[in-house]
């Protein structure tokens, strides 16, 4: 409804009106209140510095820096790792070792950025020696994998070999039955692919893992 407009003089005599009723002053209109949602990287940031103080497992205590991601919080592709390794340990960036050179140029051969796309990994800490990580590990630090998710809302989530599979369908899956396929999580599709660590010992297999990126632009360009 549309609501009126008074003229001056009709304004003027409602409030004389007004104050012959008594009423001496008119109340200001109340500000709105804006409450603004915070932004990715605000958001990123504090839940990275939770991951940095959490206790859940008992990584922390053998890590020298807590790994959360790398890239882009408003990416459209997301990259789904295990866990750091030695290097990224060291320099507390996910992907950075020999793995993580393979995967910068698989982006490049992508005609992406590295600084596109969001990186990260199902483990923030790194388990000694590289070991696989335990099922309680991955339990425990996949809350933050989904928020990570949640946040950035990329449109194609990779997710890089067996590990990283496990984490997010389950211990039942297996990488070499699922690559290539469309599959979906948090409502998001997610193309399985293999782990750039498994190309470099097998890099026979970059011909399928190359078939999976292929995918992956499709997608991207959709
Ligand atoms: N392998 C991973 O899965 N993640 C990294 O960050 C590095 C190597």
């Amino acid at each position: 409804m549309k609501s009126p407009v008074l003229s001056s003089n009709s304004a003027m005599a409602y409030l004389q009106h007004l104050n012959a009723m008594g009423v001496s002053s008119v109340p200001k209109p109340l500000k709105p209140v804006v409450t603004e949602s915070p932004d990715k990287d605000t958001l990123l940031k504090e839940l990275a510095q939770e991951a940095r103080s959490c206790r859940k497992c008992s990584l922390y205590k053998t890590r020298t820096h807590c790994v959360f991601s790398d890239g882009s919080s408003d990416a459209e592709l997301m990259f789904i790792g295990e866990a750091p390794g030695r290097d990224e340990d060291v320099q507390g960036v996910p992907f950075v070792g020999a793995a993580g050179q393979l995967l910068t140029k698989m982006i490049q051969a992508m005609k992406l950025k590295r600084a596109d796309v969001y990186i990260c990994n199902v483990l923030k800490d790194r388990p000694p020696g590289n070991r696989t990580p335990s099922p309680e590990e991955m339990a425990a630090c996949l809350p933050f994998l989904e928020k990570q998710i949640e946040i950035v809302q990329p449109r194609i989530i990779c997710v890089l070999g067996s590990v990283a599979a496990k984490g997010l369908f389950g211990p039942q899956v297996s990488i070499t039955r699922i690559r290539g396929q469309i599959m979906e999580f948090q409502g998001i599709r997610v193309v399985p692919t293999f782990h750039p660590a498994y190309l470099l010992r097998n890099p026979s297999a970059k011909t399928d893992s190359w078939k999976d990126l292929q995918l992956v632009m499709k997608l991207l360009a959709e």
